[in-house]
């Protein structure tokens, strides 16, 4: 792997891992507030950007390329309502989206076939994660009064993934 390749690519990986930390402190701010459904689903989505950052290292050390876990920043939610975090998600995994790409172009330019394949499947994981997000800001949208909130909360994993 080329240093600018792996340079960008570490980049991605502490990405994925701010984006883990990210879901974790929303899930301590719907929890502060009473919101089970959502505080279950931002746990769900740290633990998966957890195991994205975690494959991401992987990689890089089958490239016999050093790990530097972070730095990460504070993260201190201050979203006034809930439609204020779905929006802010909404955007969060579109600039997720963008930045895999960039990183996907640069794996190209440098004719890097090993990273392209790896890539592909978080260029397909960013379609899905952009779908739920994108239903998530429909949903609370829609959700105009407390009782719709209380159950849009109390369903919310099951609506978004089928599952609970
Ligand atoms: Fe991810
Ligand atoms: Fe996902």
């Amino acid at each position: 792997m080329s240093p600018s390749l792996t340079t960008a690519f570490l980049q991605q990986a502490n990405r994925e891992l701010a984006t883990s930390l990210l879901y974790r402190a929303l899930s301590y701010w719907a929890d502060l507030r009473d919101y089970g459904g959502f505080t279950d689903l931002f746990d769900r989505q740290a633990e998966e950007e957890e195991s994205h950052a975690k494959n991401f290292y992987a990689f890089l050390t089958d490239r016999d390329q050093a790990v530097t876990i972070g730095p990460f920043e504070a993260i201190a939610p201050v979203h006034a309502d809930l439609l204020a975090v779905a929006k802010a998600v909404h955007a969060h995994e579109r600039a997720n989206t963008a930045a895999i790409h960039a990183l996907y172009e640069l794996a190209v330019s440098e004719k890097d076939y090993g990273t392209q394949v790896f890539l592909q499947t978080y260029i397909a994981e960013q379609v899905e994660e952009e779908a739920w997000t994108a239903s998530l800001v429909e949903r609370v949208s829609r959700s105009t009064c407390g009782g719709a909130l209380y159950n849009l909360d109390r369903h919310i994993v099951k609506d978004l993934f089928g599952e609970k």
